[in-house]
């Protein structure tokens, strides 16, 4: 016999059918009437798995009282409730490092790709504007200043690329880090006024919500750009668009938006911002790997063993 695995939205295909294969799986996203659904499944369910699109929020969490422990396809959960499943006693996993390298990777090609305006060039000569002359020319990231908001797992990976790419670095978060040198500020807006570029890396939720404020971005000023591969929650988006609108922040290379995927319709005509779906983490070897933490876990959490990365 098969335990039972509730699993509440589409997930990574070659992820879902391992876990097919191993579970006898309740697939929430399918469900016509998703009350009706999970009272008909609540007392054979201790186990979930999810992914950010979908999440877990606490009412969900009281319609299964057998509730321990829910898998989570990615490294942030912000979109699970948090306090209210340990408040329930439910444990949860995600799946970090495995990401690290593809989502810095992207948040230098972001950077890059603003700042050298490398869609904008796209542009230009699909359009045949070159044809009439040569394009303007752009800014460079040699030697500036990258300034990381949440020197984590995936903000040390984007130090060390931009290290190649001759930036210096400085940082912010919530604490000092030993293990580094760089220049730390524990408040954004003053990191914001030392350095060319910020790149937010930091978890999202509430402790984030707005780390990059108005404040933050004005002081970035009219030749800073900002990359954000975090999540949109971290950065105050109204005052974003105001200040790119307005001349008074340079450029953005945004992976991430508030209410995604919905983007703000003001974005698409700037030439100097790079939009992405939400893509870090969005390769097939990165998506295996994660789906992979994720049956680990589950495999981990109904053999008593030890779980292999809890949240
Ligand atoms: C995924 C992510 O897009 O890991 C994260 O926190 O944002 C991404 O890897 C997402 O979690 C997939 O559902």
């Amino acid at each position: 016999m098969k335990p039972d695995l509730l699993v509440v939205g589409p997930m990574y295909p070659p992820t879902l059918a391992a876990i097919d294969a191993a579970y006898t799986t309740h697939k929430l996203w399918l469900a016509p009437d998703r009350d009706a659904f999970l009272a008909s499944i609540a007392d054979r369910i201790d186990a979930a798995s999810t992914s950010g699109t979908r999440g877990m929020d606490a009412a969900t969490m009281d319609k299964l009282p057998k509730l321990k422990m829910i898998s989570h396809f990615g490294v942030g959960v912000d979109s699970i409730d948090v306090e209210a499943a340990k408040k329930r006693g439910v444990t949860i996993t995600n799946t970090p490092d495995v990401l690290n390298a593809d989502v810095a990777d992207l948040a230098i090609a972001l950077l890059l790709a603003a700042v050298r305006r490398i869609p904008a060039g796209d542009r230009y000569v699909r359009d045949s504007r070159w044809l009439k002359g040569a394009m303007p020319l752009a800014e460079t990231i040699q030697g500036k200043t990258l300034g990381i908001i949440g020197l984590g797992r995936i903000g040390k990976e984007i130090a060390r690329r931009a290290q190649a790419f001759n930036l210096k670095i400085a940082y912010q978060g919530p604490n000092k880090k030993k293990d580094v040198s760089w220049p730390y500020f524990a408040d954004p807006v003053s990191l914001a006024k030392e350095v060319d570029f910020i790149v937010a890396s930091c978890p999202g939720g509430e402790a984030t919500r707005g780390v990059v404020s108005r404040a933050v971005l004005e002081a970035l000023g009219p030749t800073g750009v900002f990359v954000n591969i975090s999540r949109g929650s971290v950065a105050d988006e109204t005052a974003l668009v105001e200040l790119l609108k307005a001349g008074k922040l340079g450029g953005a290379g945004l992976d991430v938006f508030v209410d995604e995927p919905r983007v703000p319709e003001a974005l698409f005509a700037m030439d100097n911002v790079v939009l992405q779906p939400h893509v870090g983490s969005a390769t097939h070897p990165t998506r295996l790997a994660m789906g992979q933490l994720v049956i680990d876990n589950l495999a981990a959490y109904f053999a008593k063993k030890p779980l292999l990365t809890p949240y």
